[in-house]
């Protein structure tokens, strides 16, 4: 048996009585927080402490990677058969009274099964700079048309399955408060948006009706121990995003930003892990499963997350469910696989749900792995006070307020990202 086999061997058996609880206890309490020991990220499982980046890259990074897969979000097939198509369905060099070029691009994405599924990409990009541009690329929640008052931007199209169309959370412009479009053009990046419904519906019975529908090996009803949930299926999705805006030719693709609020913050967290082509990774508010250090226990917990959205992570995610302190790794172990690019956690002070704290830690504590590559992590295990931005090769910031996407945020990120991606040299 491989090693990864016989800790999740180990583990299984040690928690048989444990499991996921949508009633399971939740602790606000900072007292109540148990004392852990933070792992180390440079240590291997062999307790071999890593010295060079060589050395995380050839054997740290591919473990944690391998950990991660097959222990929470699912293992990412290496080939999934499935081809994409892209065509241009509408194109409006003056998009947004001239400050833009809308592009609208329907992916096909079709599988060794014969079975075919379509998602729509809405990418704006602006008019002023000359030249290729950084790019945003962000999933949205409801639908291209729900971040836009915009009146030709088209319905997504894989809606129904989740509400029923009538739903008010379909109507045009809804999530527009969310999306800082003009903020973010007039700065000179491009913006590319998807509903991650198109990718994947976000519902346990819903499964088949998205990329899983063209892998003829998946079995959405019993999934293996490591087999992919929706937040890997979603994060694959969006590096699918990135293959094409490689050949969009007004994009650079060396400057290409993954932007994640919520569930999607996990997503973009993970995308950006796995996908080095991102080279600046946001989460928004991601808290458990994202940013957050699960073995603080405090907010939303293992088994409240896995009971309400059993399809989001891999089942052997499940067997840490009220034994958080038995996963052989933890949130700030993700964010260190972003180093050398640029990793940025933002909280809101009310969302105590997704523990800003813990959010802030994990960042602090993925510092040793930008320190062997000769960056800057977050200097101080103190988290800042709200709407004191901490700029560094990382970054983080905490701002008033609830569970949300403002255009506080956006600024921050612009912010952080024109030093990140060197824009004004
Ligand atoms: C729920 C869930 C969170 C998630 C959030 C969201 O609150 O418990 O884990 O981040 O939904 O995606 O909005």
């Amino acid at each position: 048996m491989k090693r990864f086999e016989i800790l999740l061997l180990a583990i299984m058996m040690s928690v048989i009585t444990m499991g996921q609880n949508k009633n399971a206890p939740v602790n606000y309490d900072e007292n109540k927080v148990p004392s852990f020991e933070i792992a180390d990220p440079l240590r291997c499982l062999d307790g071999q402490v890593v010295e060079s980046t060589r050395q995380w890259e050839s054997r740290r990074r591919p473990e944690l990677l391998r950990m991660f897969g097959e222990m929470e979000y699912g293992v990412t097939p290496r080939k999934t058969g499935i081809k994409v198509r892209h065509e241009v369905v509408n194109s409006t060099p003056d998009a947004m009274d001239g400050l833009a070029t809308c592009k609208q691009v329907r992916f096909t994405f079709t599988g060794k099964n014969g079975k075919s599924l379509q998602a729509l990409l809405l990418l704006y990009i602006p008019n002023a700079p000359k030249g290729r541009v950084p790019v945003i690329v962000s999933y949205n929640f409801h639908g291209n048309q729900t971040t836009t008052i915009e009146p030709d931007v088209i319905t997504s199209p894989s809606r129904e399955l989740v509400k029923s169309l009538g739903s008010k959370a379909w109507v045009r412009g809804e999530q527009s408060s969310r999306w800082a479009y003009e903020m973010a053009l007039q700065r000179g990046y491009a913006v590319a948006t998807m509903c991650y419904h198109d990718i994947c519906p976000d519902a346990p019975n819903l499964l088949v009706h998205g990329i899983p529908a063209l892998l003829p090996d998946y079995n959405a009803e019993n999934r293996g121990e490591s087999e992919w949930g929706t937040i890997g299926i979603w994060a694959w999705g969006y590096s699918r995003i990135a293959d094409y805006l490689e050949k969009e030719e007004r994009v650079d693709k060396h400057r290409m930003a993954v932007l994640g609020h919520s569930r999607l913050g996990k997503t973009a967290l993970w995308a950006g892990a796995q996908d080095k082509r991102f080279k600046v990774v946001i989460s928004n508010n991601s808290g458990c499963g994202g940013a957050a250090l699960s073995k603080r226990f405090f907010g939303e917990n293992v088994s409240r997350i896995t009971a309400n959205f059993p399809h989001w992570f891999c089942p052997a995610f499940n067997h840490f469910s009220e034994n958080e302190s038995a996963l052989p790794f933890d949130q700030h172990e993700l964010l260190s696989l972003i180093a050398p690019r640029h990793a940025y956690v933002a909280s809101a002070e009310a969302d105590k749900w997704a523990d800003p704290r813990g959010e802030y830690l994990s960042l602090y504590y993925a510092g040793p792995v930008y320190h062997l590559y000769g960056m800057q992590g977050l200097p101080s295990p103190v988290p800042p006070a709200v709407h004191q931005p901490q700029h560094y090769d990382v970054g983080y910031h905490i701002r008033s307020g609830g569970h949300d996407v403002t255009p506080y945020d956006w600024q921050c990120y612009l912010d952080f990202m024109d030093a990140a991606l060197r824009l004004n040299e």
